[in-house]
């Protein structure tokens, strides 16, 4: 930056504020130093360089390192493009920032984001795993080291959390998600925001949060990504925006717009959803950001005839920021010179954008988060692995443990068997951002070898993944024979799940259910540890084997996560977050299901005209809040304090639960409501509260939930929010099927 530009960028900001140092008051919203220095500086800058805050670009990373398209560096420098993603690593986030704070005019420095999805370097499960913990603080715990590594690594935003609820399996995107609860969904999303952000933003630690995919990406139709969403307003808000919602209430700075049309307007260009719903009725007041060259396909949406058009509808809307579709940067000047969009617009895009980069504190010292010697004691520390190897253990879910074969002993003769045990990369997962596979230490195999004794593991890999090539399944079968227990580590590759990765079958790919079956009928135990990054439909292999562990992408610390549970020295404590259906017709399917006016009647199973199917019964494969420990639960004395609850009133519902088994574990004990008669149709049951406890073997804890009123609240048939009054049944037990319950009624008044 030349010296005049200096003095005139230095005069625009003292004279908005003298010496504002950025301390804890940066993450309020509406900050009154931050708005007048943003627009101090606002009215120094011209209208390209306005329109420079509304562009971010990706910086490529090749094998070798990062590169820019042709091109970018000079739209840097030239101050046309004032954001960019996917650069990391602080000496490359340097070197781009010195080229935007020396070289242009007014040195305003570039924003970095990147998909720090589950974890930076040390990868956490993926985020459907995650979820599968049930435990809040973890889930925070596990985002604050992703945001500190990532932060470390010279980033300061992340595309994250991804709130859209996950009914459809096919969709290959639930594994970026916290699974199909709207209730549960509410609560990561918000444990998420709070441990990338922080509550100081202008710390070196903390990230900006981006809540994506606003809105409703998840109801894709047929599960087919980028495919449209059509969905009555009740259940948009019902069941679908309070997750985005909640991680808006968190503090969340930024949101990402989705995909998909919605009611047929594309959710880039829809004013409904971006200014009605987010500014005018939630009140957000940070930063919206399209998702990748959303603008552009305004035009194959077939809502806009050319970019120009497209643009001027995304800013309409409410959109601050391009995601690298250069539409705003080729296209607003002329559509603010035709009067098309006012100045002020634009300026109010760029005041979101600006006031990110003093929130950061990156307008005072660009390149605070840009320190080697942070990064290197920061990135893979093994403080961090065992964050990783922490959330690893929590999340995985025991589905099946007959005749309890599991755990495994040390001197017991395992084969490992299938095309999963052995590879680092798939233990990542699909969003591994950084993330490297040799920073994995151990596969699964290579940490069963150190948990068993010396010589006991066989290994045979049997087949692959994702072919028809049987050649390798007598040597996995002779291993099998020669074994005291076989342990079958198979699923889908990391590449089958995530974004454009949809399916229509959800078997297990290839021929892994058909060497499952042989190895099945040689009467040995067989454990499958299953990875995969949804729920699949895997019917016929549960039947065929004795214990079934899902195990996700489990991450950087995977591995020795796996095989500590498998030897018990972590007992499994997850639950699953979505339904496993028994086949794909079931889909969608979910456990908080309306009644009918025909429902199904187990009773009388072949009764005819009723909501059922002729060729598989409604029930899914494993329901929603499932899983198996190594030891056992028992729920008594369900008791609620009072049996009617006055308007505005409150209950108490307390649960005896006592570990029966023979290890200490812990268990996640879940409430679920019912309520009987509405002005509109309710769900069977909601998920209302939970508790992960950690209970000794022999010992009884008394679980406490306290039941409030607007835990009763639904949109009625005005769609007010609000009670009506009635009978409600609360459940309280160990997943979606529980029939341990009670009843109260909440009155007139
Ligand atoms: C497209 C994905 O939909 C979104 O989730 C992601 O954050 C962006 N690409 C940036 O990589």
């Amino acid at each position: 930056m030349n010296t005049i530009n200096k003095i005139l960028l230095a005069i625009g900001l003292l004279a908005s504020v003298v010496a504002c140092k950025h301390s804890a008051d940066t993450i309020g919203h509406n900050n009154d130093k931050i708005s007048q220095r943003v627009d101090s500086l606002l009215n120094l800058m011209t209208l390209e360089e306005k329109i420079g805050q509304t562009v971010l670009f990706t910086s490529r990373w090749d094998v070798t390192g990062p590169v820019l398209r042709e091109g970018e560096e000079d739209a840097i420098k030239t101050g046309k493009c004032g954001n960019i993603f996917n650069a990391h690593t602080v000496e490359y986030t340097r070197k781009l920032q010195e080229l935007a704070v020396n070289e242009t005019r007014l040195g305003i420095p570039l924003l970095f984001g990147y998909d720090v999805i589950h974890g930076h370097q040390t990868l956490t499960p993926i985020s459907l795993g995650e979820s599968a913990s049930w435990d809040l603080k973890l889930i925070e715990k596990s985002a604050r080291m992703a945001a500190r590594e990532a932060a470390a690594s010279g980033l300061h935003w992340t595309f994250a959390p991804m709130c859209d609820i996950g009914r459809d399996p096919r969709w290959g995107r639930v594994s970026e998600g916290a699974g199909e609860d709207t209730f549960l969904g509410e609560q990561i999303a918000a444990a998420r925001v709070r441990g990338f952000q922080g509550n100081d933003l202008s710390q070196t630690n903390t990230i900006l949060a981006c809540v994506k995919h606003m809105a409703a990406y998840g109801a894709s139709l047929a599960g087919r990504d980028y495919n449209s969403v059509d969905m009555s307003d009740r259940v948009l808000r019902e069941t679908y925006l309070p997750p985005y919602k909640a991680a808006i209430d968190a503090g969340a700075r930024t949101v990402m717009t989705s995909f998909n049309d919605l009611d047929g307007v594309p959710a880039s260009a829809n004013r409904y959803l971006l200014t009605d719903i987010l500014r005018d009725e939630w009140g957000f007041d940070g930063m919206v950001v399209t998702d990748y060259t959303a603008i552009n396909e305004l035009i194959p949406h077939g809502v806009a005839k050319d970019e120009y058009e497209a643009g001027v509808l995304a800013m309409k809307a409410g959109v601050d920021m391009d995601m690298e579709g250069g539409v705003f940067m080729d296209h607003l000047k002329e559509a603010i010179e035709n009067g098309e969009i006012s100045e002020e617009e634009l300026n109010n895009a760029v005041r979101n954008v600006l006031r990110l980069k003093f929130e950061l504190g990156i307008m005072d010292d660009p390149f605070k988060y840009c320190n080697v010697v942070r990064e290197r004691e920061e990135v893979l520390s093994e403080k961090n692995r065992e964050t990783a190897y922490e959330m690893a253990v929590a999340s995985c879910v025991l589905l099946k443990n007959e005749a309890n074969v599991l755990p495994l002993k040390k001197d017991e003769k395992v084969a490992v068997i299938g095309p999963l045990a052995n590879s680092k990369r798939d233990l990542l997962g699909s969003w591994k951002a950084a993330g490297k596979p040799q920073a994995v230490e151990a596969t699964i195999l290579e940490a069963i070898t150190t948990n068993a004794a010396k010589g006991k593991v066989h290994f045979v890999k049997g087949c692959d993944v994702n072919t028809e090539d049987r050649s390798g399944f007598s040597k996995a079968i002779q291993a099998a024979k020669n074994a005291d227990k076989v342990v079958m580590v198979m699923g889908e590759k990391w590449n089958m799940s995530g974004e454009a990765a949809c399916r229509t079958k959800l078997d297990l790919p290839g021929v892994q259910t058909d060497l499952i079956s042989q190895i099945a009928q040689l009467n040995k135990p067989v454990i499958l540890v299953y990875m995969t990054g949804r729920s699949m439909t895997i019917e016929k292999e549960v039947e065929a084997v004795d214990a079934v562990m899902n195990v996700w992408y489990p991450g950087t610390e995977g591995g020795r996560a796996v095989a500590d549970l498998l030897y018990a020295k972590q007992i499994p404590s997850g639950k699953l977050t979505m339904t496993m259906p028994r086949n794909v017709g079931q889909i969608p399917i979910y456990y908080n299901y309306k009644n009918t006016g025909r429902p199904f009647n187990p009773e009388k199973p072949k009764d005819t005209y009723k909501s059922r199917y002729l060729d598989v019964e409604n029930t899914p494969l494993f329901p929603f809040g499932y899983g198996l420990s190594y030891t056992t639960f028992a729920y008594s004395k369900l008791l609620l304090d009072k049996n009617t609850m006055n308007q505005g009133g409150e209950l108490n519902i307390t649960v005896d639960v006592t570990n029966t088994g023979d290890y200490d574990g812990s268990e996640v004990v879940q409430l679920y409501i019912r309520d009987h008669v509405a002005s509109v149709t309710r769900p069977l049951k909601e998920l209302k509260g939970f508790e992960k406890v950690f209970i000794r073997k022999g010992e009884t804890k008394t679980i406490r939930f306290a039941i409030t009123e607007d835990m009763l609240a639904f949109f009625r048939q005005d769609m007010s929010f609000g009670t009506e009054p009635g009978t409600f049944t609360v459940f309280v037990g160990a997943d979606s099927d529980t029939q341990n319950q009670v009843e109260f009624t909440l009155l007139n008044q």
